[in-house]
């Protein structure tokens, strides 16, 4: 009745659906999409950095352990990777941040856990403290990483790097655009 795939899905909400009781809540304001080993990359997509292998990494989520968390997103690979305050993993279900005419998304230099304005967030950890995303250069690539504010740093932890922390580092934020006129034909054709 239901494909493999169905299955897969169905356990992704259940697990969200779990991780909504015990804290670890999803944020909706921005548009992420769910993806598997067989699906693409939206256009749009946002990309982050690159890794010490040379894949760019697009800017991903990942439900763990009750807590939502930033990921590094590797399509070529359909691989995921992220990190919480102390360890790194990979993860085998995960979404992409997607871009679209009207919301853009950009990287500012920030520190100290500084409470940029728009600022991203995937989501809420466990203890229901809000997860930014941030980035910053180390090990021969450059990492998305997890901000959490009262930390006050961008944690990093790739495979058997060690965990990195910076105090300085990029975070992303949110850019409205105003909507372009529309002459009316196009209009139709995108319906
Ligand atoms: C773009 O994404 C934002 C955030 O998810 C959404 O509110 C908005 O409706 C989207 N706009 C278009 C044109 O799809």
């Amino acid at each position: 009745m239901y494909s493999p795939k169905h299955l897969i899905v169905l356990a992704a909400i259940l697990v969200q659906f779990v991780a909504s009781i015990h804290g670890g809540t999803y944020n909706n304001e921005d548009h992420w999409v769910y993806l598997d080993k067989t699906t693409d990359i939206p256009d749009g997509t946002v990309l982050g950095g690159f890794d010490s292998d040379g894949y760019y990494n697009y800017v991903g989520r990942v439900l763990y352990s009750s807590a939502v968390l930033p990921a590094r997103v590797v399509p070529e690979l359909s691989k995921a990777t992220y990190n919480t305050e102390t360890l790194g993993n990979v993860a085998a279900t995960y979404e992409v941040l997607v871009a679209n005419e009207t919301v853009s998304y950009e990287w500012i230099r920030s520190y100290d856990g500084y409470r940029e304005k728009n600022a991203v967030s995937v989501g809420t950890d466990a203890t229901n403290n809000r997860v930014f995303i941030c980035r910053a250069i180390s090990d021969q690539g450059l990492f998305i990483g997890t901000l959490y504010l009262a930390k006050r740093a961008c944690i990093i932890k790739y495979e058997s790097y060690p965990l990195r922390t910076f105090a300085k580092y990029e975070i992303l934020i949110r850019k409205r655009k105003v909507a372009n006129f529309m002459p009316f034909n196009l209009e139709i054709e995108n319906h």
